[in-house]
């Protein structure tokens, strides 16, 4: 089975009713933690990449890691995706490598950080599905701003998406999937107390459209076993805090259909990493503490599939190319 359009994976998560999660990715140990859950839980796949991880991979490593994967699991439908794109520039470098899928963020401009006017995420974001569906690619776009910056991404502050703009949106642009802002943020500090996010404004949402993907950013749980780890090994992540399983079901339950997943890979590897040099410090053979690594995030991601339902879903269908997409798309515009 080869790599699919994003759109069919969300598209089947709606008629199956459950979620399916997108990890970010950045070398091979996750690249095969990832894609190893995904085929032994039988679960359909969205492996992602922010611009930071393209450029830290130098772009062509990452895009051939990932399909190494689609390589070896040619049973498995996976859906390459671009995380948290700027701009066109940025979308046409994606789908220039082979991505299925990409996300353009106008909530925020161009730089990544400040917020942006509902005109200015019209327009960016128009342009980037014309762009993408003539070539079959599926477009996510974003309404609201999500709180927390890493590594660039966020403006820091939430600004919670208005369900009543959010038909609107997807008229005038024409997306695929919709990322709203419900009160989570990127890393691992999400919450200064207990953990509260907007569900009557995903509800509205979700009602206002139905049966249309809705994307979850800022997904990672924080497990406190895996930050137990980190900090008993000589780390420093006191007060972490995720979002809790149990909302992100609610949230499923509500038309969440892609749910992002960065966070929580990087703190089982990093925990996994300092345990081995804690305990055995004589190590120095890379494989020795990136094995464990990749252990930990394959056995985080085995719930994880689990959990958003994702598993067993794998061969519910027979996969779509980008050509199919993008005359799907063609005979929508004609209409
Ligand atoms: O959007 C946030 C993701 O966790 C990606 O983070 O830009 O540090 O790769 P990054
Ligand atoms: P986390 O930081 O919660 O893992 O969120 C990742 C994300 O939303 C990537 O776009
Ligand atoms: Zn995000």
């Amino acid at each position: 089975m080869p790599l699919v359009p994003m759109k069919q994976l969300l598209d089947e998560a709606v008629k199956g009713n459950y979620g399916v999660g997108a990890y970010n990715v950045n070398n091979m140990e996750q690249v095969q933690a990832i894609v190893w859950a995904a085929r032994d839980t039988q679960s359909p796949l969205i492996v992602q990449a922010s611009r930071g991880a393209l450029k830290y991979s130098s772009l062509v490593y990452l895009k051939h890691l990932m399909l190494a994967a689609v390589e070896e699991n040619p049973d498995l439908p996976i859906a390459m995706h671009l995380d948290h794109g700027n701009n066109l520039d940025s979308c046409k470098t994606a789908i220039s490598l082979g991505f299925t899928s990409v996300m353009i963020d106008g909530s925020l401009m161009e730089d990544g950080k400040t917020a942006s006017d509902y005109e200015y995420n019209v327009k960016v974001t128009k342009e980037v599905v014309n762009y993408a569906h003539e070539r079959g690619v599926t477009v996510e776009g974003e309404l609201g701003t999500l709180g927390g910056i890493e590594d660039g991404v966020g403006s820091g502050e939430i600004h919670v998406t208005d369900p009543a703009m959010v038909q609107d949106f997807v008229e005038k642009t024409g997306v695929d999937a919709l990322a709203v802002a419900i009160g989570t943020s990127h890393g691992a500090y999400k919450f200064k107390s207990e953990p509260k996010l907007a569900f009557d404004v995903l509800e509205e949402t979700g009602k206002r459209l139905p049966g249309f993907p809705l994307v979850m950013h800022g997904s990672s749980s924080v497990p406190a076993e895996l930050v137990a780890v980190v900090n008993k090994y000589g780390g420093k992540m006191p007060d972490a805090k995720g979002v809790p399983m149990d909302a992100i079901k609610k949230g499923i339950t509500m038309g969440v259909r892609k749910i992002n997943v960065d966070t929580d890979s990087r703190i089982a590897m990093t925990g996994a990493i300092r345990k081995v040099f804690g305990e055995t410090p004589d190590k120095f053979d890379p494989r020795d503490y990136l094995k464990p690594a990749r252990e930990a995030v394959y056995n985080l991601l085995i719930t994880k599939m689990k959990d958003f339902g994702t598993a067993g879903h794998a061969k519910d269908f027979a996969p779509k190319s980008l050509d199919d997409y993008r005359q799907l798309y063609a005979k929508k515009d004609r209409k």
